[in-house]
């Protein structure tokens, strides 16, 4: 298999971010296939710190970077970020960036929208990053959104325009707010559209061009699969499939082009925003991985909640997603535990389930089930090589690896690029 497709196996926060930085060297492309700059990805190299949200982790390393159609695309917010890695000494240019024509925008009307309906819901909240990445979705698939290939028709606008706003209007009177100013808004685009322009093209057919030269592609997923707007614990998602087989759609590349599915897990669990996490930890242990892990959102700073090890979404996760095998990261955050609990399976309702119910309030209730193993006063941090990892962290990851069905191809023991253990290549197997 020549591709890999990466994607997050949990709440997000995983780690994709290192783990396709440091595959990028071994790919030619890398493709971003859904969500937006809801996302934020970690790159560190050589102790410099790069943070991503909407670009595709590839264009630190140079390679050829693809925003696929899957995206929701906010221009303001990629003019933003391509400065910003500009000002790290990142190159950017239009050989070695690709945007797919057929994106649709995110506009402020959707930034605004999120905010009001997240402020309306109170307690309720989903937790969104306030990206207004939910309410550019609802016009895709409402047939109202405006695409980055209209940028070149903004003369011809007004018709689009006119029933966007039409919807948004009946919407912001709800929440007493004015209609849109679609002067303004058409104003707004006028500046944004050249910057967007240099880089739109049908990325499907670039992409064709690409797999018949035999390169290799890295598929890069954001967000985890515990937040598809199917499989995750709805509605406390975010409104894109995440799962490997978007891959396909969200980039114009038929199933069979994806490849490896390299599922991204933590070696504990996080999630940042609301919705049920049946591991959580309110205790000291929770409170010190959080802080020993840097559980920080990248994108929001909110601290992350943690929690144990979870066995069940995890195995879930790599089923519906199709994961040939997964990268354990941040394994090196548990150094120093006395002992480390995986969960293994539910209770609920005198009921033992061995996978995740559906229903929000079941998911709400489970209770876990633990096995408890020894933990490990040695350090893993910086670890290169699997043998350098002491015999109980050696026994977790095989016990993970069990417990999930899917094997380990990767450890990953520090935010470093080159502390990653590789035990079977992606790209090769
Ligand atoms: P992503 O959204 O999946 O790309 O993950 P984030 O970048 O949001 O969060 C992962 C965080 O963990 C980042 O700060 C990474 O630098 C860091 N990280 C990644 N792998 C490791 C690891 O193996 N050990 C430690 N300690 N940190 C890691
Ligand atoms: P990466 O790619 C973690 C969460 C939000 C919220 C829910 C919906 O860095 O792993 P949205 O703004 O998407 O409508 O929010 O999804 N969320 C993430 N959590 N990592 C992410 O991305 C996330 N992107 C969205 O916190 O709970
Ligand atoms: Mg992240």
């Amino acid at each position: 298999m020549a591709n890999v497709t990466v994607i997050g196996a949990q709440w997000g926060d995983e780690g994709k971010g290192k783990i396709v930085d440091w595959l990028a060297s071994r790919a030619d492309a890398v493709v971003r296939f859904q969500g937006g700059h809801n996302a934020g990805h970690t790159l560190v190299i050589d102790g410099n710190v790069y943070k991503l949200s909407l670009l595709p982790s590839g264009i630190v390393s140079g390679t050829l970077s693809i925003i696929g159609n899957g995206v929701v695309l906010d221009p303001w917010a990629l003019k933003a970020e391509v400065e910003k890695l500009e000002g790290q000494g990142v190159v950017i240019n239009a050989d070695n960036l690709a945007v797919a024509d057929n994106c649709p925008l995110i506009l402020p009307i959707h930034r605004d929208l999120d905010g009001l309906r997240e402020t309306a819901a109170g307690a309720g909240k989903i937790g969104t990053t306030g990206r207004g990445i939910g309410p550019a979705y609802e016009d895709k698939v409402g047939r109202r959104a405006i695409r980055v290939c209209d940028l070149a028709h903004l003369d011809s606008l007004e018709p689009q325009l006119d029933r966007l706003c039409a919807h948004h209007d009946a919407l912001r009177a709800g929440f007493d707010q004015p209609p849109v100013d679609r002067e303004a808004l058409l104003e707004e685009l006028r500046g944004i559209a050249d910057f967007v322009l240099q880089y739109a093209q049908p990325v499907w057919k670039r992409l064709k061009k690409v797999r018949k030269a035999g390169a290799k592609i890295l598929f890069e997923g954001a967000q985890g699969v515990l937040l598809d707007i199917d499989h995750g614990t709805y509605p406390f998602v975010t409104s894109s499939n995440t799962v490997s087989g978007t891959a396909a759609s969200g980039s114009g590349l038929g199933p069979n082009s994806t490849g490896y599915v390299l599922g991204i897990v933590k070696a504990y669990t996080t999630r940042v925003g609301s919705g049920p996490f049946p591991t959580e930890l309110e205790d000291e242990i929770g409170q010190r991985l959080g802080e020993r892990g840097h559980e920080f959102g990248t994108v929001t700073g909110r601290q992350r909640r943690v929690g144990w090890f979870d066995a069940v979404i995890v195995r879930q996760s790599c089923a519906i997603s199709g994961v040939t095998g997964i990268a354990l990261t941040k394994i090196d955050v548990l150094d120093g535990l006395d002992e480390v609990k995986i969960c293994t399976g539910y209770r609920l309702r005198g009921n033992v389930y061995d996978y995740f119910p559906s229903h929000a309030a079941d998911q709400a209730e489970v209770e876990p089930i633990y096995e408890t193993m020894d933990g490990w006063s040695e350090s893993t941090a910086g670890a290169r090589s699997f043998a350098d990892l002491p015999a109980n962290a050696v026994k977790y990851v095989q016990r993970i690896q069990e417990l999930i069905e899917t094997p380990v191809a990767l450890v990953s023991t520090s935010p470093e690029r080159d502390d990653t253990i590789l035990m079977r290549d992606p790209f090769m197997d």
